[in-house]
């Protein structure tokens, strides 16, 4: 009985998933629309800084003729430069800061953004050969290790405010990826 409970547990998520997978075959190609901007921006039960996301989604090129998959590809390398950025960022803190445990935050959000910007990179590819499991999970990845990061900072004592913005930005953004192909 327990074992039988148990199957169908297992089962449920993975039919779920499947959905998600197959309509968001047809969200790709599908073109990007002025209300659709709005809609992302504007998602009152959504953790998302209303001003960057105009801001991110305007700066995008002739938005309104590209279709989800540019939208999510201009949002990854956008994300990623960014995360690129922070990394120098914190290198440069680690080798500054002369108190140990700070130190030791600083190296952790390093090594973290180092890591995001692999999961980018395979998200990438995998948009490009519509491997949109693989791009689900390398997205979410770099959510997670946004996550880490400002956890490791919040044990920073002097930590500068401007960081946890800037974390909180680029996990937006992942988030406006996920969300768009796959909800
Ligand atoms: C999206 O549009 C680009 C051109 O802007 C095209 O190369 C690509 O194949 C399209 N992707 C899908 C999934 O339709
Ligand atoms: C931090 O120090 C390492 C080792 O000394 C050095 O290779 C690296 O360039 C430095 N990074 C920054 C951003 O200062």
């Amino acid at each position: 009985m327990v074992a039988y409970v148990k199957n169908n547990f297992l089962l449920v998520p993975i039919i779920v998933l499947l959905l998600f997978v197959v309509s968001s075959y047809a969200r790709f190609s599908t073109k990007v629309t002025k209300d659709e901007i709005s809609d992302i921006c504007t998602q009152k039960d959504r953790d998302i800084n209303e001003l960057v996301c105009f801001e991110v989604l305007e700066s995008i090129p002739g938005i309104a003729t590209r279709n989800h998959s540019d939208l999510a590809k201009f949002l990854i390398k956008y994300d990623s430069q960014k995360f690129s950025d922070m990394m120098k960022q914190f290198q440069s803190l680690e080798n500054s800061t002369t108190d140990r445990s700070s130190k030791g935050s600083y190296h952790v959000c390093s090594e973290t953004s180092d890591l995001a910007i692999g999961c980018f990179d395979t998200a990438l590819t995998s948009l490009a050969n519509k491997d949109y499991l693989t791009l689900y999970y390398n997205v979410g990845c770099t959510m997670t290790m946004a996550g880490t990061c400002r956890d490791e900072l919040s044990t920073v004592v002097k930590a500068n405010p401007q960081l946890f913005k800037d974390i909180s930005f680029v996990r937006d953004v992942a988030f406006i990826v996920l969300m768009r192909t796959f909800m």
